[in-house]
């Protein structure tokens, strides 16, 4: 069975082909956006992905050396995420699925990081913690759904890092360049930490952040919003770990590339006696290989999405979706 998915949420568009026997990621290639000033504006990151989907398409078939008569399952990602870049993507499946006969399925991007890390590492049954520019959540699986433990009440961690780099003069996307930076910071800076019950809060942060820049160095500073926030992040994490029980962390979003946050994460697992699993950057940032990893395990056990009842959903949640595919 070799499945096909289409990545779209927001600014990557991503081609991914997967099989379910070893090596399971035939081919995986993305083509990401970056806007040339301000943030990601959906309709420009939208009017990106229709010039290059078809382009990507054609060198992740390359990579796994296919045609697209040999896809057997296309896989989309139907949410959540930005509007006109979702039904770009979702426009792109269509058309494939419509061409080949083949079935469509859609995925929720969410559910997405979370199987192929459980797939692609030793984790089972985690605790995710999901780290992008637009999402975070804490998300583990408990009475047939993936229930979100908890998450942000206003921005997504990227989102935080990135509009913090964009007023310092960074290019986007900041996280890297605030991870290097970081690593020369000495003093920390005390900055709100909002952590409400198992959910996070950053945008006060940023404010508090920003507002420090005259008096402080720019390395201090990025040290002290990681630390920041990081530290938020792994103390959810922690409690959905003892409130559920589960013995395995797994990180997934781009921001999940940052080793401090890794290191965080990995020592407070072990102070728990729990193990916790990276992906590697291909895999944590938005791809298509999830998706498409995703999609077959839907398929395999009988879900797939009708053509007239493929209609992108920009809310998605996590837990509206039946896992069934685990028992
Ligand atoms: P989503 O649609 O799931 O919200 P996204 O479009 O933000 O995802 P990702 O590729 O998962 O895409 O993540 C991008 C984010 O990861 C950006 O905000 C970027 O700054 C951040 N990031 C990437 N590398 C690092 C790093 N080393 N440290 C911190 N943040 C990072
Ligand atoms: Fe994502």
């Amino acid at each position: 069975m070799i499945c096909l998915g289409i990545e779209g949420t927001a600014h990557t568009v991503g081609v991914g082909i997967v099989q379910d026997s070893a090596p399971v990621i035939l081919a995986n290639v993305s083509c990401m956006y970056a806007p040339v000033s301000g943030g990601i504006h959906p309709r420009d990151a939208a009017n990106h992905h229709a010039g290059v989907v078809v382009d990507v398409l054609r060198q992740a078939l390359d990579e796994a050396q296919m045609d697209v008569e040999d896809i057997d399952v296309i896989g989309f990602s139907m949410g959540p995420g930005l509007g006109p870049c979702l039904r770009t993507v979702a426009t792109a499946a269509r058309s494939l699925a419509l061409y080949t006969r083949k079935p469509l399925v859609g995925v929720n991007h969410c559910i997405a990081h979370l199987e192929i890390g459980r797939k692609m590492t030793e984790a089972r049954d985690p605790v995710l913690l999901y780290v992008s520019g637009g999402n975070t959540q804490v998300i583990a699986f408990l009475n047939g759904r993936y229930r979100v433990f908890g998450e942000t009440l206003d921005i997504g961690i990227g989102n935080c890092l990135d509009k913090f780099g964009r007023e310092l003069g960074m290019p986007f996307p900041a996280g890297p360049a605030i991870e290097r930076k970081a690593r020369n910071g000495r003093c920390y800076l005390p900055l709100p930490y909002p952590v409400k019950g198992m959910d996070v809060a950053f945008s006060g942060i940023l404010t508090a952040a920003l507002a420090k820049r005259e008096e402080a160095s720019l390395p201090d500073l990025c040290f002290s919003l990681q630390e920041t926030c990081f530290a938020m992040l792994t103390e959810v994490t922690e409690r959905a770990v003892a409130h559920t029980g589960k013995s395995e962390v797994l990180l997934g979003g781009g921001v999940a590339a940052n080793r401090r946050l890794q290191d965080m994460v990995a020592s407070m697992a072990a102070a728990r006696g729990a193990a916790s699993f990276c992906p590697p950057r291909s895999l944590l940032v938005d791809n298509g290989a999830m998706i498409a990893w995703t999609a077959l395990l839907m398929h395999r056990h009988g879900l797939t999405t009708p053509v007239e009842e493929s209609h992108i959903r920009q809310n998605f949640r996590t837990d509206e979706v039946a896992v069934t595919w685990r028992s």
